[in-house]
């Protein structure tokens, strides 16, 4: 599908005629909102969908904090300039948060109540999967239509190959990685470095190969074995004067201190390091590719409103934009692939 919503027009381009489509919806105003863990990119997607929104000749409402926000009635309309130059800037200008009271039926009552107060028709939730499972909930209940952005630096979500943020955050671990390098070499150490995902490997193992580093200690692998005794078995280290290891912060994986302490004890010929990146990797300005994909997605959220749409996240898959279900984005099924692992463990004998 290759679908452009232009100043109230459709423009299919999908095959090598050009059709051109006026917009019928009852769709006449939509609220937007961020929430969760901000992702670089999300600035760009509010953008987006603002001016795609007005561009359909909606009135568009940016909702603050998320959730909370909804619930407390912060919500102020936008024009156009509301989201000028906002687009190479990284958190997110509606804010975000984590509200306890959405997750009651009187909260979203609430919610729903600051809807209708506003005139809000639809709204657009830009977050990961714990924002995306409140909205299903939300739009079920009160029969809203509401469409969904992935925005996360985690890319843990299904049916799209990529999530707003994560190719920012990617970038930053590898700068970080670089330095984290010499040092590591100049004191020929070992270095365990953490890096955000829950109980998702993306980013270790993307990191991993992007930096160069030995290995990458992941959620979905650590189930199966031991990997750290495996790498230390196969003397990952060998010629090599530093070694540099990417761990999920994760509970199967215990993460970089506990396998640090680990390595002290059952090998203690190693000098060992721990670096944790944290709340670093959720910062800066967003990467070329993240800008490019939440305008795309910010676009398409307003056209799949348009088409009347409902309980949907816009994904990407082989550079297209696709409708996913919430249900089965949210679904914690998505691989890491074999390939992948080849890559990692081929490049770095
Ligand atoms: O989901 C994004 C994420 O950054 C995870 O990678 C991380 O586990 C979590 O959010 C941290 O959340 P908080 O900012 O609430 O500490």
């Amino acid at each position: 599908m290759h679908l452009i919503v232009y100043k109230g027009i459709r423009v299919s381009t999908s095959d090598s005629t050009t059709n051109i489509l006026t917009m019928d919806s009852n769709i006449k105003s939509v609220g937007i909102l961020t929430s969760g863990g901000d992702a670089p990119g999300m600035n760009a997607a509010i953008r987006a969908a603002t001016r795609a929104g007005i561009s359909n000749g909606m009135r568009v409402y940016g909702i603050y904090r998320g959730y909370r926000g909804l619930v407390s009635d912060e919500i102020e309309e936008f024009q156009t300039n509301s989201v000028s130059n906002i687009i190479q800037q990284g958190g997110t200008i509606l804010k975000t948060a984590r509200s306890e009271d959405f997750t009651t039926v009187e909260g979203r009552k609430k919610a729903y109540e600051n809807i209708k107060k506003h005139n809000i028709d639809a709204l657009v939730v830009i977050g990961g999967d714990g924002s995306l499972t409140g909205a299903g909930i939300f739009a079920n209940e009160f029969n809203i239509p509401v469409v969904g952005l992935p925005g996360t630096i985690d890319n843990d979500l299904n049916g799209t190959d990529t999530t707003i943020g994560y190719d920012t955050a990617l970038n930053t671990i590898m700068q970080s990685m670089d330095r984290l390098r010499d040092t590591a070499t100049s004191h020929e150490r070992l270095f365990f470095v953490e890096v955000m995902g829950r109980n998702c490997g993306f980013l270790a193992l993307n990191s991993a190969i992007a930096s160069g580093a030995e290995a990458a200690i992941i959620p979905e692998i650590s189930i199966e074995k031991d990997q750290l005794a495996e790498l230390i078995e196969q003397g990952f280290r060998k010629s090599k004067n530093s070694s540099m290891v990417l761990v999920t912060e994760s509970e199967i994986t215990g993460g970089a201190i506990q396998l640090a302490e680990r390595v002290k004890k059952e090998y203690p010929w190693y000098d060992v390091r721990v670096t944790i990146l944290g709340h670093l990797q959720r910062g800066g300005s967003p990467t070329a590719q993240d800008r490019i994909l939440a305008s795309r997605m910010g676009i398409a959220a307003i056209q799949a409103l348009l088409e009347n749409q409902r309980n949907v996240m816009i994904g990407i898959r082989e550079n297209e934009i696709v409708y996913v279900p919430f249900k089965r984005a949210i679904k914690k099924e998505r691989e890491i692939s074999d390939e992948m692992l080849e890559v990692l463990r081929i490049s770095s004998i």
